[in-house]
């Protein structure tokens, strides 16, 4: 067992280094090196990522592990590659930017590769196995580590592209879920190291929601959380490659607090004079106090909603009530 995971971290090594060295030293990784270019990283940021590019060939990767006596269907097993209905073996990622993922100790366990142009799917991860569960990782946790400790605070985001187009501009506290659901998992992970998370998901509706989730899933732990809202660009990516880091390192000082962001977004999406309105603003704002199990943050949240709604406290706390029985 030992052996065999031993094995499938140097295949996964030996891949990245196989991708990286496609993308720097090669002609066919031309493509990818100008697209990488082209999104603002540099050459450090390349190196250390260890970015690569998977070569717009069948089974490039394939047939060179192969001469080195790496077995098939170790290939198969971390997802680099797959047989088809033939028997023929070939290369899942394929003419995509690679973005290594690597474990809390720094070893790639598996990869997300990217498209140059905007062809479907976008990325492509490696599948689920031994080595790569994704509801316990957090991308580039290795790399952000050290700033988190010291600052006592992460920044979540969504994307590959947002780690690293933040660790390029030297914001170094970021870590992304991988475009999964934040996990209670990812939380032990960060338990001793930071105080506060930051959440700087994305504008769209997703990205919206997703931060949803993991507000509720945080709302009952140790951590301060704050929300992030960027006036402009879809991610933290565009934001920081559009304004800079100090700008988008302001707007994480700014970043509000979870009913904050609940009711402030609550108030954009509804009518707060009509008597629907109102309504709608409540049943978006309840999830979170629901999971609030402390009894004086709750009465807090219920009180601050009479103001801006214009509505009695006994109206809201009935109003509630009805929608704690709802939920059974
Ligand atoms: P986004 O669609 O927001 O992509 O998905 P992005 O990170 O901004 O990527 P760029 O800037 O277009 O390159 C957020 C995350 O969701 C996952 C990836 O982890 C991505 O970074 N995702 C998205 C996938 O796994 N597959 C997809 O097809 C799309
Ligand atoms: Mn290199
Ligand atoms: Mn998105
Ligand atoms: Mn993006
Ligand atoms: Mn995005």
């Amino acid at each position: 067992r030992k052996e065999h995971r031993d094995e499938l971290y140097r295949v996964n090594q030996l891949a990245a280094k196989f991708f990286h060295n496609c993308l720097t030293q090669t002609e066919m990784g031309k493509p990818g090196l100008e697209y990488l270019q082209s999104r603002g990283l540099s050459k450090e940021t390349i190196e250390r990522f260890q970015l690569g590019f998977a070569p717009n060939n069948w089974d490039k990767l394939f047939r060179s592990f192969h001469e080195r006596g790496i077995d098939e269907r170790i290939l198969i097993e971390c997802g680099l590659c797959r047989k088809n209905d033939t028997g023929r073996i070939y290369d899942y990622f394929r003419n995509r930017v690679m973005f290594p993922i690597c474990d809390g100790k720094g070893r790639v366990v598996a990869f997300g590769g990217r498209v140059l142009d905007d062809s479907t799917p976008k990325y492509l991860n490696s599948p689920e196995y031994e080595l790569f569960n994704k509801g316990h990782m957090l991308f580039a946790f290795d790399k952000a580590y050290r700033t988190i400790r010291e600052k006592k605070q992460v920044i979540l985001v969504e994307g590959y592209m947002d780690v690293i187009g933040a660790h390029n501009r030297g914001v170094t506290n970021v870590v992304a879920s991988l475009g999964t659901a934040y996990t209670k998992d990812q939380g032990r992970l960060l338990i001793r190291q930071a105080e506060e998370v930051v959440l700087a998901y994305d504008m769209d509706t997703a990205g919206q929601k997703a931060a949803r989730r993991a507000i509720e899933l945080l709302q009952d732990t140790e951590f301060k959380v704050r929300v992030v809202a960027m006036p402009d660009g879809k991610d933290p990516d565009d934001y920081v490659r559009n304004h800079g880091p100090e700008a988008f390192l302001e707007l994480v000082a700014k970043a509000v607090s979870p009913f904050e962001f609940y009711l402030n977004s609550a108030l954009i999406s509804h009518d707060s004079n009509t008597a629907k309105g109102k309504e709608a603003i409540l049943e978006e704002v309840f999830p979170l106090i629901s999971v609030t199990s402390n009894q004086i943050e709750r009465e807090n949240y219920l009180k601050a909603l009479a103001l801006p709604l214009w509505l009695d406290n006994s109206t809201i706390y009935r109003m509630f009530r009805q929608y704690l029985t709802k939920g059974d």
